[in-house]
């Protein structure tokens, strides 16, 4: 890719929402208990959006934070591009509100739908964007209300996910602050994470449904692959990375993922899943968040982000942190 300049990340910001579910208040629905959720999954708590905490507001909020932490003015951003697998709208997209409100008057503005890995398919689809000389300035923002697709009463899905919203703003760098991208996808098994439905008039509400075990399977083997690809594509030893921040879907898959990878003692680990539980889209650029604010990792570190989910897609990257 020579001849294209650099781009990376310039700020990031994260919207929770206020309202904390205990796996107590899970288990009220299902037959299970606070023991096994901890056990099988890692997660204590994770957040409910209530019904003023909308996909586009939530998007928002994340996004002003990151736009003023990147230095950049509102009306300066180029494009928005809003990663989200719980729209429950297909039209209008979403991307040109969460634009408008930010004040972002012109920018461009799109709904991108993959799954768990949006987030990272956002940021390969900005990064590409800035690199080209296109836009200067790109906020990639995973926004999710997954308590609305999610069936509570579900035993195999309701105490995994959870809401909120992670942003980031990308721009021009002298160097590759965003590393080549390694993604794909396998249609062949998108049953494997699927509604179990179509919305239509009088229907059932179509929840999303899930082959736990089997996702399970496939993403302790396929985390640590893709990781080790886009590390190499990125020129990057595992042992120099600041941070490792793959899709938070499970702490088992994230502890798994992060022994094959052989991460040295200076790898910090993001393990926001104990507390946000699985917010799909949001829950890398959350749990980067997380890592900075409470200094964890120091800005200017390498990161691998990994994400993984529904379609099935996947797409890695090395970024440096904002
Ligand atoms: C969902 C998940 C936590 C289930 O854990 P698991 O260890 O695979 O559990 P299994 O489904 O094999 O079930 C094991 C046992 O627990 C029971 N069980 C299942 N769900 C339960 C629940 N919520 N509470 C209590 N027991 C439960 C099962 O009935 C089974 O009992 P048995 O051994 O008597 O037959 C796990 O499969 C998982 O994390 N999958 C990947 C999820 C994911 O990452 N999804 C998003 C991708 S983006």
């Amino acid at each position: 890719m020579s001849g294209l300049r650099g781009s990376a990340i310039l700020g990031v910001g994260a919207y929770r929402p206020s309202r904390v579910v205990g796996n107590d208040e899970i288990c009220a629905r299902i037959d299970s208990s606070d023991e096994w959720i901890r056990k099988r999954s890692g997660i204590v708590s994770r957040r409910f959006a209530d019904d003023g905490e909308t996909i586009v507001g939530m998007a928002a909020e994340a996004t002003r934070k990151a736009v003023a932490q990147s230095g950049t003015h509102p009306r300066d951003v180029d494009a928005v591009v809003l990663a989200s697998m719980s729209i429950l709208e297909q039209s209008p997209p979403s991307a040109p509100r969460v634009a408008t409100l930010i004040g972002a008057r012109n920018a461009a503005g799109l709904d991108l739908n993959a799954a768990c890995s949006g987030f990272c398919y956002g940021l390969a689809v900005a990064d590409s964007m800035v690199r080209s000389g296109q836009v200067d300035r790109v906020v990639v923002v995973g926004s999710e209300r997954m308590s609305d697709i999610v069936d509570p009463d579900d035993r195999g899905t309701a105490f995994l996910f959870g809401d909120g919203a992670g942003a980031v703003v990308v721009g021009p760098a002298e160097n590759r602050g965003i590393g080549p991208v390694v993604w794909g996808s396998d249609g062949e098994r998108h049953e494997m994470i699927a509604h179990d439905g179509a919305w239509r008039h009088g229907g059932a509400w179509p929840y999303m449904r899930m082959a736990g075990p089997e996702v399970f399977r496939w993403a302790t083997r396929l985390v640590p692959e893709t990781a080790t690809r886009a590390l190499a594509a990125a020129g990057v030893r595992a042992d120099d990375l600041g941070a490792f921040i793959p899709h938070q879907a499970n702490l088992r898959i994230v502890e798994a993922a992060a022994r094959a990878l052989g991460l040295g003692p200076r790898t910090v680990v993001a393990r926001d899943v104990v507390h946000a539980g699985n917010t799909s889209a949001a829950s890398i650029p959350l749990a980067m968040d997380d890592l900075l604010s409470r200094g964890a990792v120091a800005a200017g570190e390498s990161a691998l982000l990994v994400g993984f989910g529904a379609g099935l897609t996947y797409a890695a990257q090395v970024v440096t942190l904002p």
